[in-house]
């Protein structure tokens, strides 16, 4: 395939971009700066490049053109954020991404649009609908985004779905990876600093690592699977179950004191339960999220020793 990344400056573009070369695509990856699917012309403008097949092959061989698709890594991530730039979340998370869409589907090129586990969550705890521990979120479970970010990545889930192309919409959740900011990243930090972190207790949820996301979002290409798909690291656990699993597999001393979401501060509300698994036979589950750990932690000592 030859395949647009869009968003290519971002944490998981980096790894699937990666993904891609490693199983054989050509890969356009444009980042913010080269491409702002908000505008419609630069849309228009790249996908033409991808129509007239770029990335052409680095030797000109005249081999058959595989086909093009695209995936949307674009977005406005900053949670709290875009509870007081609700307009800049929306244009970014479902404006940008009906463009891309409508203009993909125009050209019958497949488009997978990544979206996230905070389109749920936003029910009561206890309540019709509310999910807890032990039930996580699946594929034909109905939305309810409890704060902007997610309201606007479920409405930009819905241009995408309206926009009547081919697409596939990939919800994952809590993502750490070397190529961004991440939780992960963050507590080894702290730990270098301090001797203890507050890490809120009240929220349940599937860390996913990208290295694990990226090839299985290729694969997800590969095979055609279309309509809204689950996929993120297996089982669940609370931040701050998280963050002294991230000590113990890092070998680090430092103490984790568990506080509620309201002590934390944050400007937007947040799901108290968001974990996702995919109720799909077409769908690989990825490994669990501590082995997702484990690579992680793996793949940065790596980088540390170069
Ligand atoms: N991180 C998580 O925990 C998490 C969890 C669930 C789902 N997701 C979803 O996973 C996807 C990838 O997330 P990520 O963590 O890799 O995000 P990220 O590191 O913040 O990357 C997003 C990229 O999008 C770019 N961007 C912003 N506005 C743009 C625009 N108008 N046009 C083109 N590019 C634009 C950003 O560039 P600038 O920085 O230059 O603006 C950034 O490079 C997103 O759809 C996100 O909603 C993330």
């Amino acid at each position: 395939m030859r395949i647009l990344i869009t968003g290519a400056g971002g944490m998981l573009a980096a790894d699937l971009i990666r993904a891609a070369d490693r199983a054989g695509h050509r890969v356009l990856a444009l980042p913010h700066a080269q491409l702002d699917i908000c505008d419609e012309r630069q849309v228009t403008a790249a996908l033409e490049r991808l129509a007239d097949g770029e990335p052409a092959e680095a030797s000109g061989a005249a081999s058959e053109d595989p086909s093009p698709a695209i995936v949307n890594c674009a977005a406005f991530t900053d949670v709290d954020g875009a509870e007081q730039r609700r307009e800049e979340a929306f244009a970014v998370n479902a404006e940008g991404p009906g463009l891309l869409a409508q203009a993909a589907a125009a050209r019958s090129i497949p488009l997978l649009h990544i979206s996230s586990d905070y389109v749920f969550g936003g029910v009561r705890p206890g309540a019709a609908g509310a999910h807890a521990p032990g039930d996580p979120y699946r594929e034909s479970d109905p939305p309810a985004p409890c704060g902007a970010y997610g309201m606007s990545k479920r409405a930009g889930e819905e241009a995408v779905a309206a926009a009547g192309g081919q697409h596939t919409i990939v919800r994952s959740s809590w993502l750490f990876g070397l190529g961004g900011r991440n939780f992960v990243a963050t507590m080894l930090r702290l730990a270098g600093e301090r001797g203890a972190v507050s890490v809120v207790d009240d929220q349940v949820g599937t860390p996913t690592w990208t290295g694990h996301l990226a090839p299985a979002l290729i694969g997800l290409l590969e095979r055609s699977v279309r309509g809204i798909v689950h996929l993120a690291g297996g089982g669940e656990v609370s931040w701050c179950g998280f963050a002294r699993e991230i000590f113990r597999q890092a070998e680090l001393d430092c103490r984790v004191q568990a506080i509620g979401s309201a002590e934390s501060g944050r400007a937007a509300p947040r799901p108290a339960y968001s974990a996702l698994a995919s109720e799909r036979s077409d769908v690989i589950a990825l490994p669990p999220w501590q082995q997702g750990l484990e690579g992680y932690l793996a793949a940065r000592a790596g980088i540390m020793r170069a």
